[in-house]
């Protein structure tokens, strides 16, 4: 091996390393507004370098491998970058005035339909610009089960449709052992756009897109939602309790005049990290199955 291909190696390495870290973006000691600097002609942050030897894919930590994660620093191919001015200088820089006006927004829409196009307008969440798709739903809207993750990963923004990767397929198995499948439950996210680099999306981010889920639950009118894991749970029921302590509670959750059920339980991706915690969500799917039949 050359001195040119051992630098080579170390490099993709160090790389590796700071992907698997959950680094997303390259940063200078001067901060830059990156959408400001949309218009300007896309760059790539890490010219020709392709990693020979990539992790390989595991979605259950939220993380992907470099060449992937690192390509999403400009706007999506075809994808106008976001409009100087709609917020001021940045989504991120007024998360408030950007809650304020999904909320506005939102409201006014009277069909899921029409709640899915408003999104695929909305330029007020950044996370919007780093995704490749909208991952609005999948399943069943007029089911009587609502289930709630956190948000989109990698396959999931690829495809377009929440729980699509492992954590989706370990998903539909929990619902087959109860009888369900995705004719029978509607499937969403807290936030609809898959967060760079599989990193959690911030407390700023739920804010913004909140109001969006919220009506999303008021036009599928569930009679039963369960949310997966700590993030949904503590955004859609407003408990400030971890998920241990909340797994297997029901919520009450107020929709129009109705009051309908939270039930909390431990997310997919957690238990593919967590395979013994799977006897926990086991108890939860069964008392689950319980309150569908009328016996919970
Ligand atoms: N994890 C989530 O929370 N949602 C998805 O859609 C996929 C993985």
């Amino acid at each position: 091996m050359t001195a040119s291909d051992e630098r080579q190696r170390d490099l993709i390495a160090a790389l590796d390393f700071h992907v698997a870290a959950g680094v997303d973006l390259m940063l200078d000691e001067h901060p830059h507004d990156r959408f400001s600097e949309a218009d300007a002609p896309a760059r790539p942050m890490v010219s020709t370098l392709e990693p020979k030897h990539s992790p390989p894919l595991e979605h259950s930590a939220r993380r992907e491998p470099a060449a992937t994660a690192l390509s999403r620093e400009s706007p999506p191919r075809g994808e106008a970058p976001p409009q100087a001015g709609t917020y001021g200088q940045s989504a991120a820089a007024r998360p408030g005035e950007a809650a304020g006006d999904a909320r506005a927004r939102a409201k006014d829409v009277t069909s899921l339909g029409e709640l899915e196009a408003l999104l695929g307008g909305f330029d007020g969440c950044p996370l919007k610009f780093t995704a490749k798709n909208l991952v609005f739903a999948d399943g069943n809207p007029a089911a009587k089960l609502m289930f709630i993750g956190e948000a989109p990963g990698a396959d999931e923004d690829r495809v377009g449709k929440p729980f699509m990767g492992r954590s989706g397929k370990l998903l539909d198995r929990m619902m087959a052992a109860i009888g369900l499948d995705r004719t029978s439950a509607y499937v969403t996210n807290i936030v609809p756009w898959r967060p760079p680099g599989n990193r959690n999306p911030t407390p700023q981010e739920v804010a913004i897109c909140r109001p969006f889920i919220e009506r999303q639950i008021e036009l599928a009118a569930p009679d039963l939602i369960v949310c997966l894991g700590s993030p949904s749970t503590q955004a859609i029921t407003g408990t400030k309790d971890g998920i241990l302590k909340a797994r297997g509670r029901f919520f009450p959750y107020r929709v129009g005049d109705r009051e309908i059920r939270v039930l909390a339980t431990l997310h997919p991706a957690y238990l593919l990290r967590q395979p013994l915690q799977k006897r926990l969500a086991w108890r939860d799917f069964r008392t689950l199955r319980a309150a569908l039949d009328g016996k919970a």
